[in-house]
């Protein structure tokens, strides 16, 4: 799973890979009450014609006098006139990054770690499941996919979160729920008054929906209980390890394997992943899943 990172030094900024580019932001989206998706662009127009990534990679954000953390690029490749990260308000930088308007200048270095297997994708089935802000990751290979409609066969999106305002990316789900070549299913842990759809937890919902596990590769991402109960749901519908891929959220600081903050069993989540097969994961990811 470990990719090729070489290409990508053009990116960096010269002489020190620490150094960020300058990026702009160009829009906000309330998601939730505590999730907002930054929109944004190089400063730099060269680096805005050039600059290249990989659904499931990550970049390190900062804010300046702030600080900086680890975002996964929430836009697809397929889409490259902008980059898009999705914000947690949980820290620091991310409650400053929540005060930022259009037109703020931060700092963006990346992109980093390895990214979804697309060649392996290809010509599968694929089935989605994503909870809360973890959609942003999936959202990336999902357009991706969609973009290249005719590399895949079925897809299948299962997402939910804990209520229906935490629900991330509406928009996105619109346009999936009306896409008849896709079956989506959008659940929540608790409606409220106005909610019509699904009630229940991912992991209950993938049992009911039971994807076929012929040809199928499950792509996960979510919060640790959530991918901790889901695992043995694939498993049971038949779902290999090696079927079955996650992108892994740890806490990082260098982002490029030198400052040894993201370790997983003998993994450093920053360079060997974040994108990893359960196969790879499973000896060690329950102690923290
Ligand atoms: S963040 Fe420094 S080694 Fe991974």
């Amino acid at each position: 799973m470990i990719t090729d990172i070489s290409h990508r030094r053009k990116f960096f900024a010269e002489g020190n890979v620490y150094l960020p580019h300058l990026v702009v932001i160009e829009k906000i989206i309330e998601e939730t009450p505590v999730v907002r998706t930054f929109h944004f662009n190089f400063k730099n127009e060269k680096l805005r014609q050039e600059f290249t990534f990989e659904s499931g990679q990550f970049a390190e954000l900062s804010v300046f006098g702030i600080g900086e953390a680890t975002f996964c690029i929430s836009s697809s490749p397929t889409r490259n006139d902008y980059l898009e990260c999705a914000v947690n308000k949980v820290g620091k930088v991310t409650n400053a990054m929540h005060r930022l308007g259009v037109g703020t200048e931060i700092g963006f270095r990346g992109p980093y770690g390895n990214s979804f297997p697309l060649d392996f994708l290809s010509g599968k089935n694929l089935v989605f499941i994503g909870g809360g802000i973890g959609l942003a990751p999936l959202r990336s290979l999902i357009w991706n996919v969609i973009d290249n409609r005719d590399k895949y066969k079925n897809i299948d999106i299962i997402y939910g979160a804990r209520s229906p305002t935490d629900l991330c990316f509406k928009y996105d789900l619109d346009i999936w729920n009306k896409d008849e070549t896709i079956n989506m299913v959008t659940t929540v842990d608790k409606g409220d008054k106005e909610w019509t759809g699904r009630e229940g937890f991912v992991p209950q919902i993938v049992e009911q929906a039971a994807p076929s596990a012929e040809n199928a590769v499950a792509i996960v991402c979510g919060p640790p209980i959530m991918i901790r109960f889901t695992f043995p749901v694939l498993a049971k519908l038949g779902f290999t390890p090696e079927q079955i891929i996650t992108t892994l959220e740890k806490k990082m600081k260098c982002g490029i394997g030198k400052c040894g903050r993201c370790n997983i069993g003998n993994f450093y989540v920053c360079r060997d992943g974040p994108v990893f097969t359960y196969a790879q994961i499973k000896d060690f990811v329950s102690s923290e899943y």
